[in-house]
């Protein structure tokens, strides 16, 4: 087995473990501190991010880290991995059930070697290796093949922590909805991604996100077909254009003022 393959394999133990410990909080989700405007996090953020990372540093203590909550450590020769313990936190405080786990791992040079989302509600694990497929639950998926756009779905996002970019947005999402059936907004980016990936959906836009929010959904996206274009000043703010191939050029003209 690969060193990778130990560590993906290593991450999905890991990541039910992490799904359940979240379940178990069912009842009390009301620790919450504002990092800024619209910005919460949880004790349950915390808590999660310590526990994926200690597990992390016991089996693979030279490996680099990048946490939503706890920041970066030193780069690392062995590569990195990038976590968001709750992605969704807003769905989570509120008890609506889409909110995710994400976990990505990135080779020395950056590359993104593996990554893994998991919606401990509905017990659902999309994952993917690069090179060889993503799956959900253990099964292969692939992005949606429709040409029809006229019935298919779309997800948007509206930049709710920077609403100075609200008027702008608004145009464009105005022209996404014209090439396709209708818009939903699912709240969690990783799940945004997978959703895509899983041809729930043709199409994903979202402003200003963090490296954190999307690194596994990604991979996972790419792997199963899908084809990403980022607008993006290193970790934060990051924009994104995600689909399924077929719809992609339609997606960028969408956004191309
Ligand atoms: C958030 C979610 C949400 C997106 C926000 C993100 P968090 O991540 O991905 O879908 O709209 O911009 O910050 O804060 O819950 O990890």
């Amino acid at each position: 087995m690969s060193s990778y393959n130990e560590r993906f394999e290593f991450a999905k133990e890991m990541i039910i473990t992490s799904g359940q410990y979240l379940l178990s909080l069912k009842a009390d989700r009301t620790k919450v501190e504002v990092k800024q405007k619209n910005d919460f996090v949880t004790l349950a953020d915390k808590e999660n991010e310590a526990f994926i990372i200690s597990q992390i540093k016991e089996k693979f203590p030279q490996d680099g880290i990048f946490g939503e909550e706890s920041g970066k450590s030193e780069d690392s020769l062995t590569g990195r991995w990038v976590i968001d313990p709750i992605d969704g936190t807003v769905n989570f405080m509120h008890g609506f059930p889409d909110y995710t786990i994400s976990i990505a791992f990135e080779d020395e040079k950056g590359v993104l070697t593996f990554g893994l989302v998991y919606c401990p509600e509905q017990k659902e694990l999309f994952s993917a290796f690069k090179g060889e497929g993503a799956t959900l639950n253990g099964k292969a998926i692939h992005v949606s093949q429709s040409t029809d756009f006229s019935r298919e779905l779309g997800l948007c996002v509206y930049p709710h922590r920077r609403r100075e970019a609200l008027d702008l947005y608004q145009i464009r999402q105005r022209r996404i909805l014209d090439k396709i059936s209708d818009l939903r907004s699912v709240g969690s980016a990783a799940l945004s991604l997978c959703y895509v990936a899983s041809a729930r959906c043709v199409l994903y836009y979202e402003m200003f996100l963090g490296w954190y929010d999307i690194a596994a959904g990604i991979i996972i996206l790419e792997e199963a077909g899908g084809k990403v274009t980022m607008d993006r000043e290193g970790d934060y703010p990051i924009h994104i254009a995600a689909s399924s191939a077929l719809i992609h050029d339609t997606l960028l003209e969408a956004i191309d003022d």
